[in-house]
């Protein structure tokens, strides 16, 4: 599907859980993504972790290709690398649909975003919790995706920090409608409605779904929680 096909069924699909694949099973995960399909997952988030960026490792170019293999699904690919750009083409190539870069790590991000855009993928920034709203808004018309992160990246399970929130909803005065707001980390069904009512439309949600036996009744329950708030953003 072409870019802008895609970020405008995300606009319109808004407010959607975007399952983090770092919480599911990797011993088995044709199954897992076979799972959340049936579930009714519209779209995949992969983190991709170098061990220099952020204080753990992941998995990388091989895995995503293999997820692509097995899904149609969007693959949201969320770079936690100290050199994104040496990397953008590959995974680009290996099926990933938005890719996603950290200010922190690519101070100068625009050669990167249109990079990124230029090898046909969504162009996100990403910017951790001790980072400024105005570390990134230089760069917000080079961006389709912002992706506020409520927890220091690097692992699952953290708890949500809710300094994103306030973050969001300057986002959400700041960006032009056609950048879509994502938040990471802690989203569960308690965090969820207050991140949709501060503007996110992609919710990231990683050990609150798969510490769930049945993916569908949970996807089901986030998802419903996230429409309910979305009546009622403030
Ligand atoms: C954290 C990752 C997240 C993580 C979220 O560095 O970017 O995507 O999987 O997991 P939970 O939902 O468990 O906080
Ligand atoms: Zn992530």
């Amino acid at each position: 599907m072409p870019t802008s096909a895609l970020l405008a069924e995300l606009h319109s699909a808004a407010p959607l859980v975007c399952p983090s694949l770092l919480a599911a099973d990797f011993a088995n995960l044709g199954q897992e993504i076979r799972r959340l399909e049936q579930a009714g997952a519209r779209i995949l988030h992969l983190d991709i972790m170098d061990g220099h960026f952020v204080p753990n490792l992941s998995f990388g170019v091989p895995v995503v290709e293999a997820i692509r293999r097995v899904t149609r699904l969007p693959l949201d690919v969320h770079l936690m690398l100290r050199e994104p750009g040496r990397y953008i083409e590959v995974f680009r190539r290996a099926g990933a649909d938005l890719l996603t870069i950290h200010i922190e790590a690519a101070p100068d991000p625009v050669p990167l975003l249109r990079s990124i855009r230029h090898w046909g993928a969504g162009a996100g920034i990403a910017y951790n919790p001790t980072t400024p709203v105005a570390a990134i808004e230089p760069f917000l018309a080079h961006c389709d995706l912002v992706l506020t992160m409520s927890v220091m990246p690097g692992f699952g399970g953290q708890a949500f920090d809710p300094v994103a929130l306030s973050k969001l909803r300057l986002l959400r005065e700041r960006a032009g409608p056609g950048v879509l707001l994502s938040v990471d980390g802690g989203v569960n069904l308690e965090t969820i409605g207050p991140c949709v009512q501060a503007g996110a439309a992609l919710l990231v949600v990683g050990t609150a779904l798969f510490e769930h036996r049945d993916y569908e009744q949970r996807l089901g329950e986030l998802t419903g929680q996230a429409q309910r708030f979305a009546q009622v953003q403030v």
